[in-house]
């Protein structure tokens, strides 16, 4: 549940699956919020501290030796904690627009559902490893395993640890992701990830400012 307590800020989240958009929305919104004026502050998980960016590495490079699925349940949790108190609610508490490329919902669908740790679990681990920090908003970007992988194999880089596992993990990913959107719609804005990056973009910021 969200903290009653926190007064000011906003808290919007970009999630779905890997090749979704996810980066390019998350650049988008927080491009026109400034040309707003607004203060924004647009960070990425695992990731967004120095100790989180060090886990991120560990958890997504490839030759990093074996990770079970409880060790890295365990990391992403540790670098969002980290991330949680050293810049989300500093930056929120301070009144600024936290614009966040993945967070919880991402661990719940990849370690939760992906890796079959269980979604509620990784739900409660979460939560506590934010102190209940939720988000205002979370923008869903629903995109079918083959797509993503069209997407994120097209050009340069790369898949990383977790791209690279199967189409059915992305599968699992993509249901955990729509399940939670489901739970709480008021919450939630779905986006199908296949339409034009301009024309999610106007959704996206038409949603966001009736938050504002
Ligand atoms: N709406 C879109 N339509 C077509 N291609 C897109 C769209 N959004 C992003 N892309 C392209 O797809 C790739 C993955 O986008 P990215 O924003 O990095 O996704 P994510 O961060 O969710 O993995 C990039 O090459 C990007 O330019
Ligand atoms: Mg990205």
């Amino acid at each position: 549940m969200p903290r009653p307590d926190r007064a000011r800020g906003l808290f919007i989240a970009f999630e779905g699956g890997d090749g979704a958009g996810k980066s390019t929305q998350a650049q988008l919104l927080a491009a026109s919020l400034q040309a707003q004026g607004h203060r924004v502050l647009r960070t990425r998980e695992p990731g967004g501290t120095p100790i989180g960016e060090k886990l991120r590495s560990l958890v997504l490079d490839h030759g990093q030796g074996e990770i079970d699925a409880r060790s890295e349940a365990l990391i992403f949790a540790a670098s969002r904690a980290a991330h949680a108190v050293q810049v989300l609610r500093p930056a929120l508490d301070a009144g600024e627009i936290v614009v966040t490329d993945r967070y919880i919902d991402s661990s719940v669908a990849y370690q939760g559902a992906g890796r079959r740790l269980g979604t509620e679990r990784i739900r409660e681990l979460n939560d506590w490893a934010t102190d209940g920090l939720w988000p205002d908003l979370t923008v869903l970007l629903d995109v079918t395993p083959e797509q993503g992988r069209r997407r994120r194999t097209t050009g340069q880089a790369a898949e990383d640890r977790l791209e690279s596992e199967p189409d059915d993990f992305h599968a699992r990913i993509r249901q955990a992701f729509l399940d939670r959107a489901d739970a709480s719609p008021g919450r939630y804005l779905v986006l199908d990830a296949a339409g034009a990056a301009e024309d999610l973009a106007v959704a996206v910021l038409q949603r966001v400012e009736q938050l504002l």
